[in-house]
């Protein structure tokens, strides 16, 4: 342990056994990892941070990402009364549920080992849309944190009723909020997850949540966490922690991640031969649907059993509000226009990530393809099944005109059959 006088943080994989790795806060302020020596840190907590015997400081880059990004972050470093820089002091409150199986906590832990879980009720959920999840999360002494800049709480499903996770409890589910600025935005995800599954990705599973706190009966979006299962919490880091990059770096323009590096990763840390076909069908649906909001934070990697791409998940078609950004978060061979995104740039791509072309453009036609013929069949769906008509059908009207699009360039741009490239022997079975 650090014995000196820097105050530190620890790292669980289990709080019922010893920590695997410390925090400390630097003279700087800057907030810095080591892996505890010893057989507690058996694996590593990310591709970007391998094994030692925890002889060297790392950055805290990896416990940044999993604080909330954007406004979320400012709002709970004003709530803490600490600055927005300081990962440490945030993490310290409200690291106890986090993404992944980690928590950080003082040691000896100061939590309670068992809480009954409490009910969410109407007063709490009243309290949560107006005040916020952040400050209410701090008030109510909740030790939860996830990323992402919408109003989101990890939450407990039993029963069919929602609890809080508090004491060393682990969520179950994320209830994503209604969020005032961009009114449909839930019903909008719940259309864009829905496509995604009829297309066949592989995607969480929501459902709508009713919030009766909010006057007339408005409705969240419940997700079920692909990182929990029979109340343990499962291994998985989004890929800017695997790229080692802070999320101020999500997107690619503020000198982000790539694609590329993401298959980068793939190739060397996943078991799963077809996760670079999934990424593909990806990034083929943002484009097809307009959601430009598909950056390295909205891509995961579950780290447990083994590592594999995780499910799709935060699906949204940005486009349906034109203060949003007009490009896509990852260019496709550097091309950040959806609306030029086709076979051109789709086979640049295959060929700098060493993909055979076919895989690729037969991977980016099947989901084109499925998003064109089945979005107004799942809209209906959806509209029919309780969701706002209004916000669905803004949705599929810039998904049908991106879809479209890409069908058209994809005719224009209809490329000679040829040998498909050669690849590294490692992706030989992709
Ligand atoms: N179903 C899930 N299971 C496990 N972790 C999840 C799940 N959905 C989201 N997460 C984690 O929570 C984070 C925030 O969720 P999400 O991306 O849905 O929120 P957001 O606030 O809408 O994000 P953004 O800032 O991109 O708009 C994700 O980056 C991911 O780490
Ligand atoms: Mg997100």
């Amino acid at each position: 342990m650090n014995a000196g006088s820097k105050p530190a943080l620890f790292v669980f994989w289990d709080v019922e056994q010893a920590p695997i790795g410390e925090l400390t806060r630097q003279a700087d302020g800057a907030t810095s990892f080591r892996y505890l020596p010893g057989a507690g840190a058996r694996r590593p907590i990310s591709h970007s941070l391998p094994l030692d015997d925890g002889e060297r400081e790392h950055p805290g880059t990896f416990f940044e990402n999993l604080l909330p990004d954007g406004i979320q972050r400012e709002r709970l470093a004003r709530r803490l009364g600490v600055s927005d820089a300081s990962t440490f002091a945030m993490l310290e409150v409200v690291g106890g549920d986090c993404a992944g199986a980690l928590t950080v906590a003082r040691w000896p832990l100061a939590v309670r080992a068992r809480a009954t879980p409490r009910p969410l009720d109407e007063a709490l959920l009243r309290k949560l849309l107006e005040t916020g999840v952040v400050p209410t999360v701090v008030s109510e002494g909740l030790r939860l944190s996830l990323a992402g800049a919408q109003d989101k709480l990890p939450v407990v499903l039993r029963d069919g009723t929602l609890a809080l996770p508090e004491g060393r409890a682990a969520s179950t589910h994320i209830l994503k909020l209604p969020n005032r600025d961009f009114p449909g935005l839930v019903d909008n995800e719940h259309f864009l997850l829905e496509l995604a599954r009829d297309a066949g990705l592989p995607v969480v599973r929501s459902v709508r949540w009713p919030l009766p706190a909010a006057g007339r009966e408005r409705f969240g979006l419940l997700v079920e966490r692909f990182d929990r299962a029979g109340g343990r919490r499962l291994h998985q880091e989004d890929l800017c922690q695997a790229t080692g990059m802070p999320p101020s770096r999500k997107y690619q323009a503020d000198s982000g991640p790539s694609l590329l590096d993401v298959v980068a990763v793939l190739d060397a840390a996943s078991t799963e031969p077809r996760d670079i076909a999934q990424l593909v069908r990806w990034q083929a649906f943002n484009v097809a649907t307009g959601n430009n909001d598909g950056h390295a934070k909205n891509l995961s990697l579950r780290r447990e059993p083994a590592v594999c791409l995780a499910p799709a998940y935060d699906l949204v078609c940005t486009r349906a509000w034109d203060s949003l950004s007009k490009d896509l978060a990852f260019g496709v061979a550097e091309v950040r226009d959806g609306g030029a995104v086709g076979p051109v740039a789709w086979s640049r791509f295959a060929e700098e990530a060493r993909v055979g072309r076919r895989l690729v453009l037969d991977a980016v036609a099947q989901v084109t393809t499925a998003v064109a013929e089945r979005a107004t069949a799942v809209a209906n769906a959806v509209i029919e099944a309780g969701a706002d008509e209004r916000a669905v059908s803004r949705a599929l009207e810039c998904v049908r005109r991106c879809a479209r699009r890409a069908l058209r360039l994809a005719e224009l741009e209809r490329p000679p059959v040829r040998a498909p490239a050669r690849r590294r022997p490692k992706r030989a079975t992709r």
